[in-house]
C-alpha cells in the first residue's frame, strides 16, 4: 500500500513537473520577442553607426533619360533610397533652385554640356543639412560627360570645411563609364576628407532590375563594414 501511495506521489511529482517546463516553454514563446531578426539587424546597424551619423546625398534627373525611356524616379534616386535604407541613414537630394533642365533627353544634354564648358555651380534648393555630427557621407550623381553633374561640385565647394575629416563614399549610375573618375574628383574636391571604395551601377539596372541593383549595393555595404 506504502509503495502504490509513494509512486502516486511520483507520478503526479513528474506530471506537476512537466506542466511547469511546458508553461516556462509557451511563456517564452507567448511573451514579446526580444527583437525579430529585422529588428536586430537595424539595431546592430544603428548600434554600430550611430544616430544621424550617416548622410547619403545624391543628384538625380527624373524624365526622358538615356536607356529607360521617360521615367517617374530617376536612376540615381532609386539607388540612393536603397542605401539609406540598408544603413538608416538621413537623405538629402540636390534639387535645382531653378528649373535648368528639360524634359528631353537631348536637350538636357546641351545644357549638362554647357554647364560642363562654363563649369557652372547650379543652386540647389534648401538649407544642407546639419553635418556636424555625420561621419560618413554617401554622395551619389548619374555620370554627366563623364563627370559629376556640376551642381554635385556646389555642395562639394560650399561644404568642403564641414566635411573635413569625414569619409565621402561615392556612387554613380551611368550607361558605360563606370564610375568615371567620381572617387579622384571628390578628393580632389574636397582634399581634407576621407573618400572611400565607390560603387557604379548601370542606370537600366538601377531602373529595371531592382533586386539586382539592391543586392550589388548590400555586398558593397558590407564591404564597407555595414
Ligand atoms: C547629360 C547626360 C550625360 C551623360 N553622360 C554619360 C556618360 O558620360 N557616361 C555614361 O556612362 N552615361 C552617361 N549618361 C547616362 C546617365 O549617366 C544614366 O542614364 C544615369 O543612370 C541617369 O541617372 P538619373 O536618372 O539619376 O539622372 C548621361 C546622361 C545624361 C542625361
Amino acid at each position: 500500500m506504502k509503495i502504490i501511495r509513494q509512486s502516486t506521489i511520483l507520478f503526479f511529482a513528474c506530471v506537476l513537473l512537466l506542466f511547469v517546463t511546458g508553461c516556462a516553454n509557451n511563456a517564452d514563446k507567448n511573451s514579446a520577442p526580444s527583437a525579430t531578426p529585422a529588428q536586430e539587424n537595424t539595431k546592430t546597424k544603428g548600434a554600430q553607426k550611430g544616430e544621424g551619423e550617416t548622410l547619403v546625398v545624391f543628384f538625380s534627373r527624373a524624365g526622358e533619360q538615356y536607356t529607360v525611356g521617360v521615367i517617374d524616379k530617376g536612376n540615381t534616386a532609386i539607388v540612393a533610397q536603397m542605401i539609406a535604407e540598408e544603413t538608416g541613414a538621413n537623405i538629402f537630394e540636390l534639387v535645382p533652385a531653378d528649373d535648368r533642365y528639360p524634359e528631353s533627353y537631348d536637350k538636357l544634354t546641351e545644357v549638362a554640356r554647357q554647364e560642363q564648358n562654363e563649369k557652372a555651380r547650379p543652386a540647389y534648393r534648401g538649407e544642407t543639412p546639419d553635418l556636424s555630427k555625420v561621419k560618413t557621407v554617401f554622395i551619389g550623381a548619374p555620370v554627366w560627360w563623364g563627370d559629376w553633374p556640376m551642381i554635385c561640385y556646389t555642395f562639394f565647394e560650399k561644404n568642403k570645411d564641414a566635411l573635413a575629416g569625414k569619409t565621402l563614399i561615392p556612387f554613380s549610375t551611368h550607361e558605360g563609364s563606370g564610375l568615371s573618375g567620381f572617387d579622384s574628383k571628390l578628393s580632389e574636391a574636397c582634399p581634407a576628407s576621407n573618400v572611400g571604395e565607390g560603387l557604379a551601377i548601370r542606370g537600366s539596372t538601377a531602373q529595371n532590375n531592382r533586386d539586382d541593383a539592391r543586392a550589388s549595393v548590400k555586398d558593397w555595404l558590407t564591404r564597407l563594414g555595414y
